[in-house]
């Protein structure tokens, strides 16, 4: 398709996508006998979550798993799920093993996050790019903690695996974290009786020449916030059970002096030609 054509597609989907989009904002005003009063109230609110650079979260919270579930719909392979407003591009690179940026006293347990990644026929991929991104030990990422107490990229790279498509990444048992509670999508959170925190999970976008991206979270069997998640971006398969590792001679091949969890996924992607239906 050339860029006029493009753009008239696009000029078209546009038209079609807010012609729907205002009809049923007005059916829904109808249905609800909205008061001039509430409109001017609800109009406030989005005026003053912009104001607070709440927009992209308020978003994210409330519809993005929806999103994600459209464009995820018959799609093979491994589980997507959404995004969040918490990644960060151009991470470093790393190649496998490895471990993640850290602080010398980074909190937490220390955590060895590993697996392969597959083609949809069982074919190890060669050449697979894993953008791995998490909250520490207290539930902060790096670029968005207000105490600023990590660097830069802490807890955050962009690691190749090996030519068989294995990884093996050290880092640290990350924890549940709330997204922000004084703002204004806290505030309505608070108003509609509902809690704001996210289960403990491992961000990975995946990426391969011959495959479609992918982009999830993996989730820690056991954690409070599963059933509850405040963006509700949690899916069964992406669950896991966190293994506590003790063999002496493991610890040591990790370089560690203690026991530490294994979180082990086998990730599968499909082929560009085997694009859902
Ligand atoms: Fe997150």
């Amino acid at each position: 398709m050339n860029t006029a054509n493009a753009r008239v597609r696009q000029e078209e989907r546009l038209r079609e996508v807010f012609e729907n989009l205002l009809a049923t904002v007005k059916d829904f005003v109808q249905h609800h006998e909205v008061t001039h009063d509430e409109y001017r109230r609800a109009v406030e609110f989005l005026c003053e979550t912009a104001r607070q650079g709440e927009l992209t979260l308020l978003c994210d919270v409330f519809l993005e798993a929806t999103v994600d579930a459209v464009e995820s719909s018959g799609r093979m392979g491994t589980a997507s799920s959404v995004e969040g407003p918490y990644y960060v591009p151009e991470a470093p690179v790393l190649r496998s093993p490895c471990v993640l940026p850290h602080r010398a006293n980074e909190p937490g347990e220390p955590m060895l996050f590993h697996g392969t990644v597959r083609a949809t026929d069982g074919t190890p991929l060669d050449g697979v790019m894993l953008d791995v991104w998490q909250a520490d030990a207290n539930g902060a990422y790096s670029h968005f903690d207000v105490a600023k107490e990590a660097a830069p990229y802490n807890l955050r790279a962009r690691v190749f695996c090996d030519e068989r498509g294995r990884f093996e990444i050290r880092t640290w048992v990350s924890a549940p974290y709330h997204i922000p509670k004084d703002g204004p999508t806290g505030g309505l959170l608070t108003a509609l009786g509902r809690h704001p925190y996210r289960p403990a999970h491992i961000h990975v976008k995946l990426s391969h020449p011959q495959c479609l991206p992918l982009t999830t979270q993996l989730f820690y069997e056991g954690d409070p916030y599963l059933d509850s998640d405040v963006v509700g971006a949690v899916k069964a398969p992406l669950i896991v059970r966190l293994v506590k590792q003790e063999d002496p001679a493991e610890i040591r091949r990790q370089g560690l002096g203690s026991p530490f969890y294994a979180l082990k996924y086998d990730f599968v992607l499909p082929h560009r030609t085997a694009k859902a239906a």
